[in-house]
């Protein structure tokens, strides 16, 4: 399975900070945020990446990046995406990379603690349709949340709402999903929303109706950074260990050094 990290967008929520870099390039404890997603991919044994991107800043990420082999990954691949179309916009883009295959897909400001093997491993097993990845939260309100058809945290989603006025449970949708090709047309189909942008949550809730989609509650804490409070809980949550810490050599090669 090939993964796919999406990190465009303008950070517009984290400016000033945003303003001279992209969001995933700023320091998350003691690593560039965009080191996270790709750890939890590495760890779930995936080393075939592509990361989209747009804004500004887009070449600091290959200075930072390179082709990726330093880190463990097999393959690294960049895709630009124009404007701030949404989620769902940005992962049109890995459309050809994908190669009809199923794919992880990872938000580039989504940290977790833990490892996401196993989920990826039942996906791997499920014939069609996608999967995602529950966690519950104190502040459901913020995320895209599930409404279950019998308790939280039990049975059948019936719908996923995207940052409720009123949340129907405390289980908000993860920023990890897994999806098999038809993600595409889907994407394709979509209307703006009211903030117009193509939403992830339109397509879930595509999978939904179709009556394939399954999900997994999320082992250990996870957080998203792209508010200045959860960039800072986000530091705070690394520093007192237990992340997706990537593996970094003891001494960075120089830039130009051979991979
Ligand atoms: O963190 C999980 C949440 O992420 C989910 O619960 C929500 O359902 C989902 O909509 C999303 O909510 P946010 O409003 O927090 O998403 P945000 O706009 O902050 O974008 C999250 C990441 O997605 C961002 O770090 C980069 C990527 N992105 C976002 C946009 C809008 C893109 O690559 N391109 C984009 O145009």
């Amino acid at each position: 399975m090939k993964g796919v990290i999406l990190a465009g967008g303008l950070g517009s929520r984290l400016r000033p900070l945003t303003l001279v870099t992209n969001k995933h390039l700023l320091p998350v404890y003691d690593q560039p945020m965009i080191h996270f997603p790709i750890q939890c991919l590495l760890n779930a044994g995936i080393k075939d990446i592509l990361i989209v991107t747009g804004g500004d800043h887009a070449g600091d990420f290959l200075r930072l990046l390179r082709n990726g082999k330093h880190l463990g990954l097999r393959h690294l691949e960049f895709a630009y995406q124009e404007g701030e179309g949404g989620i769902a916009d940005a992962l049109r883009l890995a459309e050809d990379f994908a190669d009809r295959g199923k794919i992880c897909v990872v938000l580039g400001d989504n940290i977790i603690e833990g490892n996401i093997r196993k989920a990826s491993g039942d996906y791997f097993t499920q014939p069609t349709g996608a999967k995602v990845l529950l966690k519950k939260v104190p502040d459901p309100e913020r995320f895209g949340v599930a409404r279950f058809e019998g308790a939280p945290g039990q049975g059948r989603i019936a719908e996923i709402i995207e940052k409720p006025a009123k949340a129907p449970s405390d289980y908000a949708v993860t920023g990890i999903y897994f999806y098999d090709d038809a993600v595409f047309d889907m994407c394709n189909s979509l209307k703006p929303s009211d903030r117009g942008e193509l939403e992830i949550t339109d397509v879930n809730n595509f999978y939904l109706e179709r009556g394939d989609l399954s999900y997994e509650i999320l082992d250990g804490w996870w957080t998203d950074a792209g508010t200045i409070e959860s960039l800072h809980r986000a530091s705070n949550l690394v520093a007192n260990g237990g992340a997706n810490h990537l593996s970094l050599p003891a001494k960075p090669a120089t830039a130009g050094a051979r991979a």
